[in-house]
């Protein structure tokens, strides 16, 4: 009596070989399980057409290369493919495909499919982790786009300054060569520049013509105040706007404020802003000036080489020429 070889009853089974005999032997034995069985010779081009066209559970291999059948099965993308064994691998030596066998080889078949699972599993995990962490990071970029443009929606409620030194200072980043990440940080944070102008009373920051002495001091305290509420952030763009806050007004002498920093002491991104930020200022008019021309602001920005502003940056503004000029006319500015 035929032993009972239900293990892999109902599945396809591809038997990949050029020995007739030892292939209609196996075909057999398969039928005999109650599995499918389906042939084709043993070149790696058939066994390929012949999986693509109707993907069974496993290929047996019967006497050809089962490496070479795997390579050329692997780029095909069949990840849940079928499991490629050589038939020798399941029987003992010169024995025939029995219940043993069978039993290995749908092992062999449930592993493989576990496998799958698996892996199918850790893709859409690693997609969520993906899409969480980036749900998040434009939560806190809009997030601090908004707290930006409440921080200059007094004096510019078009919150256009805002954007505009950041841009300004992301393509002056670019120019000296800085890496995507730090010039995205850069676009990021500018806009955070004067966050703590929040708490300057209004008849100080809206006041048409010249500060006392007493309101500048009142003014100077926004460079901190800023640092202050974007201090302890664990993210590298908060830490960036920090930097951007606490720096902008640093003068490359070592005469500016808050903390008097000269020279490359000063964070690169304070340096970049400081200089977008007085453009942008000089360009536009405010409650206590008119505008100036682009070319007055661009000589009054190169005059300050080496004295306000790193000569760097300087170079990098000049560099910028007409992308800057195209930057402003988008902008409706003079
Ligand atoms: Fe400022
Ligand atoms: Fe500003």
């Amino acid at each position: 009596m035929a032993p009972i070889m239900d293990a892999i009853a109902g599945m396809r089974v591809l038997l990949a070989g050029d020995d007739d005999a030892a292939v209609s032997e196996l075909r057999a034995a398969i039928s005999l399980a109650g599995a499918v069985p389906a042939a084709c010779s043993g070149d790696p081009g058939d066994v390929a057409a012949a999986v693509a066209q109707d993907p069974p559970a496993a290929v047996l291999v019967v006497g050809a290369d089962p490496v070479a059948l795997r390579a050329r099965l692997d780029p095909l993308g069949l990840q849940g493919g079928p499991e490629v064994v050589p038939v020798e691998d399941l029987t003992r030596a010169g024995a025939p495909f029995d219940a043993a066998a069978a039993r290995r080889l749908r092992a062999l078949i449930d592993r493989r499919a576990l496998r799958m699972r698996q892996v199918e599993l850790e893709a859409v995990v690693a997609t969520q982790a993906v899409d969480s962490r980036r749900d998040l990071q434009a939560a806190s970029v809009d997030l601090l786009r908004r707290l930006a443009a409440a921080a200059e929606y007094r004096d510019d409620n078009t919150h256009e300054h805002t954007q505009r030194v950041g841009d300004l200072a992301a393509r002056l980043a670019r120019n000296l060569g800085h890496d995507d990440r730090t010039v995205w940080l850069v676009r990021q944070a500018a806009p955070l520049h004067d966050l703590g102008k929040i708490a300057v009373p209004d008849n100080i920051l809206l006041k048409p013509g010249r500060l006392t002495d007493e309101e500048f001091e009142v003014v100077k305290t926004h460079a901190v105040l800023g640092a202050r509420v974007l201090a302890g952030g664990e993210s590298d763009l908060l830490q960036t706007a920090e930097r951007v806050a606490r720096t902008h007004h640093e003068r490359w002498d070592g005469t500016g404020y808050p903390d008097g920093m000269a020279g490359d002491r000063i964070p690169i991104e304070g340096r970049l802003v400081h200089v977008a930020d007085v453009f942008d200022v000089l360009v536009h008019e405010r409650p206590y000036k008119e505008s100036w021309t682009v070319m007055a602001a661009t000589e009054e920005i190169r005059r300050g080489a080496g004295t306000q502003f790193d000569p760097e940056v300087v170079a990098a503004f000049d560099g910028l020429g007409a992308s800057a000029w195209a930057l402003l006319d988008a902008q409706g500015a003079p």
